[in-house]
């Protein structure tokens, strides 16, 4: 490896969405970066790293830093061999554990192989790296979910609620993990939370590497899978730029003040569900349920088919839009927190139908009037 003037970096999670973005983000400033990645069906490790630059277009110097370690974070130590253990341990400054299982409706048991033992393993392997070796930050990916949405409530950014309302899973594996980390938080590993929402596209571009929670309601809503919906337009989900969540990371990473501090990574004003039906405006195909009062809904408005669909929206979606009210003074005083508008859900929207995962008979956007045509 050459000779460092950025952090080497340890990264578990790669390839996942917000993962893969802390790659390239890293990559572009300097960094060699040792990353953690199981192989997939018939592709090697290395080929799905090789793969997923290719596809974000990094010049070929930028890629050979990245450094490949098979592995998985549900066996001990990651998984890793004595010798890469060994390489690992002597080369990282800065160890970020992204990886988990983040489907909501993963069993219990994925959720706790990969989340909380998972965690434990990561933990396990930074302290090794932090005796044996050069290791200054432990950062942990932890969600704003992981303080229950299950009901309304405040969040604070430094610690967990006592006693917390879990809609799923996840959320439960996410508290059990974070309060993990949070036991060696100051006294045995130098550890920074932080909390995400959830992560969309890049501000710019609308790239993302794999598509979420979001992307799967606005393709529902979006593509005649529901006749009737409730009115819910004036709920909110926080969501939150790629983009911002790699430089929040790594900004906190750099900075004296954020040791042992906790993040919440969310967008100033999340988005109202009326700005995504607005969309109707741009993408005039769109086939959108018909909104119903919330006062005369009921589910016999919906057929057999749809009222699954529908449970498995209110199962997902629900939670998210309680009043999650999130404290943020310490990511304000990290970067400024994006602001979600109109525009930038166009965007989303364009590049999830380019990469093909919205419907483009559905998501065709407005035909141009003779104005905009010839601007
Ligand atoms: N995306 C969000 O909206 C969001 C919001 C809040 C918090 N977060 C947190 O942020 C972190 C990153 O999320 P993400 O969106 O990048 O997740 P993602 O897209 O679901 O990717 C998950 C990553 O974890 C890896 N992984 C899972 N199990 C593993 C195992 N046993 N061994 C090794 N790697 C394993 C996956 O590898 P494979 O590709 O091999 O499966 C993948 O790289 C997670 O901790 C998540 O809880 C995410």
């Amino acid at each position: 490896m050459a000779t460092r003037t950025q952090p080497t970096v340890f990264l578990t999670g790669a390839t996942g969405a917000i993962g893969s973005r802390v790659l390239e983000h890293y990559l572009l400033r300097g960094s060699e970066v040792l990353v953690l990645v199981r192989p997939r069906e018939r592709q090697s490790s290395e080929e799905r790293i090789a793969a997923m630059l290719e596809a974000a277009k990094l010049p070929g110097e930028l890629r050979r830093r990245a450094h490949v370690f098979e592995g998985s974070i549900e066996e001990p130590f990651c998984g890793l061999s004595r010798l890469d253990r060994r390489r690992v341990i002597s080369a990282a400054d800065l160890f970020i554990h992204s990886a988990a299982v983040t489907n909501l409706g993963a069993s219990p048991e994925d959720c706790y192989r990969a989340n909380v033992l998972g965690t434990e393993h990561a933990l396990e392997l930074a302290r090794l790296c932090l005796q044996g070796g050069r290791l200054r930050r432990f950062a942990y990916l932890s969600s704003y979910a992981a303080s229950g949405t299950a009901r309304s409530g405040y969040f604070a950014e430094d610690s967990l609620p006592a006693a917390p309302f879990f809609a799923n899973d996840y959320e439960r594996t996410k508290y059990e993990a974070e309060a993990l980390v949070r036991t060696a938080l100051g006294r045995e590993l130098p550890i920074v939370i932080f909390r995400p929402s959830v992560t969309v596209g890049d501000t710019k571009t609308g790239r993302i590497a794999s598509f979420n929670l979001f992307y799967q309601v606005v393709r529902i809503l979006g593509s005649g899978m529901l006749s009737h919906w409730p009115d819910l337009r004036e709920r909110k989900v926080n969501i939150v730029p790629v983009d911002y969540v790699a430089r929040a990371i790594r900004r906190g990473l750099q900075v004296a003040w954020a040791l042992g501090r906790t993040f919440h990574l969310v967008s100033r004003n999340g988005c109202l569900l009326r700005d995504l039906f607005d969309l109707v405006k741009v993408f005039p195909y769109l086939r959108v349920p018909k909104l119903v009062p919330m006062a005369q809904w009921s589910l016999s408005l919906l057929n057999q088919n749809e009222q699954a669909i529908h449970r498995a929206l209110e199962a997902y979606l629900l939670p998210y839009l309680n009043d999650l009210r999130l404290e943020t003074r310490n990511a304000e005083r990290l970067l400024t927190l994006p602001v979600i508008n109109p525009s930038f859900l166009r965007r989303l929207m364009e590049y999830a139908v380019k990469a093909g995962y919205l419907p483009r008979e559905c998501f065709a956007p407005a035909p141009l009037g003779p104005a905009e045509a010839l601007a």
